[in-house]
This record gives structure tokens, C-alpha cells and sequence, in this order.
């Protein structure tokens, strides 16, 4: 089912779990030269994964890269964003051809060439030659994925207030800003089980400090949120900022812990709090050292954080402004024309992100020096394992909150991810559409979209949208940036509109939760496209913008502005289950085939499987208020297997089943 390809001498990424013997023919499917794999694929061939990226469910036609990268444009034109999920499916089945999973392990860059230069050649081609390639088979595409995931160990479980609507915001400043947002909430009797607080809270974004003055007697605040039924989750970025007298630095900088130059010195970069230094999360004590920083939090009863700029992203590096300040002085010299402006003007913007840099930057593993661009894609998914053992070593039984921004394959066994500053586009409804299944192949199953779209101005029918999809997404949560106008559910008019979408999420959260669990345990995926779970239709095959939701759920969002439905295609029979305005639910009997459905802004509609049932409890202020007791079966079957646990503990198992009958 699963073989093993070594090529030369690998980094041991830690990305896979099993020990699995090593092939010594060469590679199927495959032909290898100039170190490049070819794939001849078939003129119907399907290409599937890849997790987060741009474009489409079927990756055909276009070049990306498995590359980390802060780049907060998502459009067409880039070939990478956040993270690094070099896993692929080429399905021809069908058609009698070939249906296979390969997994390339490899922490540097490597580029997927799918149909770009030759439209029915897939080239993939690492930077350099030392890389383990596992091919994975099976008779489904389910199986295929459930193969991987054996390969690469059992996904993260969030505590399950984590499952409940967060809201978040580039900054809420003070205490009494995020006690305004909980009230209005409140008021607005919109559920909410947490709050953000991003880089402001902390003491001139310093990592593990507080801005007393903004923020004082944390502690507790902290508790009085919670009591209010709110947590709150603080964000960690990965540099840490140079400042004698600052423990964190102080310390690492004592023990050498922190990503070196050539010479030895600690590499200095810019980010958020000015200049700054990268923890050495592959090197194991520094790793150590860094997540036993979070008890800090942790004591004061924090149970949640989201990992940032952890690809780590740099504004400039000490060394690249140096370089670009006597750079620009030559420009005062001579007459611009359009091309030296625009070598001028870019000076400073080259330094951001720069492979220079990347290539400037050593790690410390297990006392060998290892270049940082050979081993980039493992900087985000190591921070958020460090994190994540910490909180293990410190409370094995607890679930920690945790999600990072940047991540590789294995990442998805420590936390879970958000896919980054996307924009208040209509557009990007879509494509967080498209992701959430190529991340779910790849073993991401906590993950969602900053609702509302991060950049720019969000609109009222714009955050309605992007709710109507965050509800099925497990991790829920509205966040913008700073400068954007509000985009709180109550800044908008009419929130009964707001409340009534976010309702039907925590009316869900039961069987949210359970399909998430189920899948975790069987090491299935929560949302899959139509394709693999009607294999034999074509149609299937090439609808994009629908998704399956756990066992029985069929979504359709409109992603549309100014849309008042759209087509559905229905690969069987199906019931309609319409949540009115008045939160009121309709039940409608709809044909197999092409369907044109209204969906005016405050309603939701989504479709339930033939002989399937979806249970709805009332709503609650937040996740931990839900009462089972009130659960509901919707749609034409008979049961429905319920799974539910303490959802704090990291006590599951599928024993946790029991059957909800009508
Ligand atoms: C990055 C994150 C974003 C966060 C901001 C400030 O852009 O992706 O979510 O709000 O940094 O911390």
C-alpha cells in the first residue's frame, strides 16, 4: 500500500510515523532525470492536494511550490502561500488509468509543474537531490488519503469550545475593548466562545509579555472573560525581540538558541518588534526552552494561542538594510529612468522575505550546522510541535487551542492552521472553498478562513457569505486587519441576521464535532470534494465550488455578490434543509441533478445525503451551554451515529459512539 524511495541523503523532516522499509527498484509511475520526477499524465487525469495553495480542488494547469511563504496577496498568480503540503493524487480510474498518492518529504523548495510547461506532464523538482518519495495506493481516493494519514500519524483534536464562533481583530487594544466586544456580542445575543488578542496585547510585541498598562491585572481578566463564557487566545510570533534586559532574549541568547550567521553571531532580522532574532525550534533544547515559555500564559489560564509569522517571514535582516541604505545613495547620482525608479523604489521592498536571507541563517541540529533555506518548510511546523509538546509535558491530559500559520506535513498531528491574510474579496470565499479539502487530504483538519477576509473593507452581504461557509469549517473565526473598518457581526445593521447564521453553527456543533472526530479517529477526512464520495460521476469530478461535510452534508455557499442562489448539483437524491430567517428549518425532497436554489442573505441551505440524518440541537451562548438533550433528526434516515466526549481531555476513542434514533 505505502512504499518507500530514498534518494541520496534526506533530512528527517519527522513528517511520517511509520516505519516503513526502504524500496530498492525504482520509483512507479515515474521517470527520474536531472533531478526532476515526470509524471505522462492522461488527458482526464484528476490532480489532487497540494493542501494550502492557490487555485483549484484539481491543481492541472498551473506551477506551484512547496515553499512557506508570508505573502499576504492570495491571487492566481502566486505559486505559494503559508505552508508546505507536497502530497498529491492523480486519479484516471475511471477511465481505466492510474489512481495513486505521492508524498515528496522534503523540507527545501520544490516546485510542481502541473501541466504549466507541457499540459500533460507533471514535473516535480526539488532543489536538490536528497528527498524520500512515498507512493501511496488504494482502492478509493478515501483509502489513498487514509493511507497517508496512517503514514503521517493522527491528526490534532481542539478542545471542543473551539469549535464554538471566535472573534478576533488586528488589535482589540485595551481590556475594555475586549470587554465592549463581548458585551456587544452579548447584546446582539450572537453565541461566541473566544476572543483574539493579536500582537498588541504584549509589551512592544514582545513574546511572553504583557502591556500591563493596557491590559493589567491579567490574570484576571483572564478568569472574568471566562466566566462570561469567552476565552481568550493571545498570539506568539517567532522572533523575539533583541532587548538587553528582556528575559527571552536574555536567555536564549545566554544558551545559544537562537538561528546563527555564518560566524556563529545570532542572525538579527526585523519583524514586528523591530530587530529581532528566530528561536531555533530544530534545535531540540532551544525547542524546549521556547514552549515552556507559553506557562507563562498557561498558569494565568490561557488555553489557547495561534502561532504567527512563523515562516518565518522577515520584513529586512541587519545585514540586507545595510546593503540596500548604500544601494539607494547610488541612485541620487544619476538621472532616473522608468527602470532604475523602479529599481530605486523597490530597494527596500526586495528586503522583505529575501532568499538571501534565507540563505544567510544557520541551525543547530544535534550539534551539525544546517542551512536554513535547506530545511525552511520545517520552521513553522517545528514552533508549533514545540509548542505543542509543552503544553503535553505540562498538562498530558489537557487539548491545548493551537494553530499556526505556517506548516509542512506532520504539523497536522500538533496543532491546526488558518490560511493566513486573505482579502474581503468575494473571490476568496471561493478559494478558502477550494482549500479546505486539499488541506483535509493532507491531514489539516482544524482549519478555516479569517471570515470577513482579512485585508480590506469587509461589506454586510460579504460577512454573511463568508459565515454561511465558516459554519461548516472547524475552526470559525472572524478576524481583519488593522486600518480595516469593524467587521464584528454587530457592526453591521440588522444582526438578527448575523445571530441567526451563527445559531446554526453551534445547532451543529454536535454533529460538527462528531464528524470531526470520527474522521481524526479513522484518519478520514471532515470535508472532501464531491468527487470522492460519487467516484463513478463524471459531473462530480468537476464541480469546484461544493463540498461534503462530514458523512452526510453536502455544501454549496454562494460565493457571489449580489447573488440571490445558485446551481446545485446533486449527485443523488437529496433532502434541502433550508434555516429560515426566522431560524425556522425547512425540509424539501430535491432530485438528483442540476437545481437552481435561492438563498437569500440570511438564510442557509445545505443538502443532506439519501438515507442519511444530520442532528440540531438549540443554540447556546457557547459551546460548553449546548444541551444534547434538545438534538433533532433532519433528513430521511433512520439514525444517526453520534460521537461526543468531555471535549477537554485527550481521553477519545471510538468508543464514544451512540446511536441517536428518531
Ligand atoms: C499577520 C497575521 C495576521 C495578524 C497580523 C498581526 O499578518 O497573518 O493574522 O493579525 O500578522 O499580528
Amino acid at each position: 500500500m505505502i512504499k518507500k524511495f530514498t534518494y541520496n541523503n534526506p533530512f528527517n523532516t519527522l513528517a511520517t510515523v511509520l516505519d516503513i522499509k526502504e524500496e530498492s527498484g525504482s520509483l512507479p509511475y515515474f521517470s527520474y532525470t536531472d533531478n526532476s520526477f515526470c509524471y505522462k499524465m492522461s488527458e482526464s487525469a484528476v490532480v489532487y492536494g497540494l493542501g494550502e495553495a492557490v487555485r483549484g480542488i484539481n491543481k492541472r494547469g498551473w506551477i506551484y511550490e512547496g515553499y512557506c511563504c508570508d505573502d499576504p496577496s492570495h491571487t492566481e498568480d502566486k505559486r505559494s502561500l503559508y505552508g508546505a503540503h507536497n502530497f498529491l493524487i492523480i486519479d484516471d480510474k475511471t477511465n481505466g488509468g492510474d489512481r495513486f498518492g505521492v508524498f515528496f518529504d522534503y523540507p527545501a523548495r520544490i516546485t510542481f509543474d502541473i501541466g504549466y510547461t507541457d499540459k500533460d506532464v507533471l514535473l516535480v523538482t526539488p532543489q536538490s537531490n536528497d528527498l524520500t518519495v512515498y507512493i501511496i495506493e488504494g482502492e478509493t481516493l478515501k483509502e489513498i488519503v487514509s493511507n497517508f494519514r496512517k503514514l503521517t500519524g493522527t491528526s490534532y483534536i481542539a478542545p471542543k469550545w473551539a469549535f464554538g464562533f471566535m472573534q478576533s481583530r488586528w488589535s482589540y487594544f485595551t481590556k475594555d475593548d475586549v470587554i465592549r466586544i463581548a458585551d456587544e456580542y452579548e447584546n446582539a445575543e450572537i453565541p461566541l466562545d473566544a476572543i483574539f488578542l493579536d500582537i498588541d496585547y504584549m509589551e512592544r510585541f514582545k513574546d511572553f509579555s504583557l502591556n500591563d498598562e493596557r491590559f493589567p491585572d491579567f490574570k484576571n481578566f483572564v478568569s472574568y472573560m471566562k466566566e462570561r463564557g469567552i476565552r481568550l487566545v493571545p498570539i506568539i510570533d517567532a522572533a523575539v525581540k533583541v532587548e538587553d534586559g528582556y528575559d527571552v532574549y536574555e536567555e536564549g541568547k545566554e544558551n545559544g538558541y537562537f538561528c546563527k550567521d555564518e560566524n556563529g553571531d545570532d542572525y538579527v532580522v526585523g519583524v514586528w518588534p523591530g530587530r529581532a532574532v528566530f528561536p531555533d525550534f530544530l534545535n531540540e533544547k532551544a525547542s524546549e526552552w521556547f514552549a515552556d515559555k507559553y506557562k507563562m500564559l498557561t498558569d494565568m489560564g490561557i488555553e489557547g494561542f495561534w502561532n504567527d509569522m512563523n515562516e518565518p517571514a522577515i520584513f529586512y535582516s541587519d545585514k540586507g538594510l545595510e546593503r540596500a541604505f548604500s544601494e539607494i545613495e547610488k541612485f541620487r547620482e544619476i538621472q532616473l529612468d522608468a527602470n532604475t525608479f523602479f529599481d530605486c523604489r523597490d530597494t527596500f521592498a526586495r528586503l522583505s522575505n529575501s532568499q538571501e536571507d534565507y540563505n544567510s541563517f544557520y541551525h543547530n541540529v544535534d550539534g551539525t550546522k544546517i542551512k536554513h533555506n535547506d530545511v525552511h518548510n520545517l520552521y513553522g511546523y517545528f514552533m508549533t510541535k514545540s509548542a505543542q509538546e509543552g503544553f503535553m509535558r505540562h498538562n498530558p491530559d489537557k487539548r491545548t487551542l493551537m494553530f499556526s500559520r505556517a506548516s509542512y506535513i506532520g504539523a497536522h498531528r500538533y496543532g491546526g492552521i488558518w490560511t493566513g491574510d486573505n482579502h474581503s474579496w468575494w473571490s476568496h470565499i471561493l478559494l478558502c472553498l477550494k482549500q479546505m479539502p486539499s488541506l483535509n487530504m493532507c491531514g489539516f483538519l482544524y482549519t478555516g478562513c479569517d471570515l470577513g477576509g482579512f485585508n480590506g473593507n469587509c461589506t454586510r452581504d460579504l460577512l454573511l457569505r463568508y459565515l454561511s461557509l465558516g459554519i461548516f469549517t472547524p475552526l470559525m473565526r472572524n478576524h481583519s486587519a488593522c486600518g480595516t473598518r469593524d467587521q464584528e457581526c454587530f457592526a453591521f445593521s440588522d444582526t438578527k441576521d448575523f445571530k441567526n447564521l451563527v445559531d446554526l453553527r453551534y445547532r451543529l456543533v454536535p454533529y460538527i464535532y462528531s464528524e470531526y472526530m470520527k474522521a481524526v479517529l479513522n484518519n478520514d477526512m471532515y470535508i472532501r470534494p464531491l468527487s470522492f464520495d460519487f467516484e463513478d460521476d463524471d459531473f462530480a469530478k468537476q464541480v469546484e465550488d461544493q463540498l461534503m461535510v462530514g458523512d452526510s452534508i453536502m455544501i454549496a455557499p454562494v460565493y457571489t455578490q449580489n447573488a440571490k442562489g445558485r446551481y446545485v448539483y446533486l449527485p443523488e437524491n437529496m433532502t434541502m434543509l433550508r434555516v429560515c430567517a426566522d431560524s425556522s428549518v425547512t425540509e424539501t425532497q430535491m432530485n438528483k441533478g442540476h437545481n437552481y436554489i435561492d438563498v437569500p442573505l440570511n438564510e442557509v441551505v445545505f443538502f443532506i445525503r439519501d438515507g442519511r440524518c444530520v442532528p440540531l440541537c438549540d443554540s447556546a451562548k457557547n459551546v460548553e451551554s449546548l444541551d444534547d438533550n434538545t438534538l433533532k433528526l433532519y433528513g430521511n434516515g433512520e439514525c444517526y451515529e453520534l460521537y461526543t466526549d468531555d471535549g477537554m481531555t485527550t481521553n477519545v476513542s471510538l468508543d464514544n459512539i451512540r446511536k441517536i434514533v428518531r
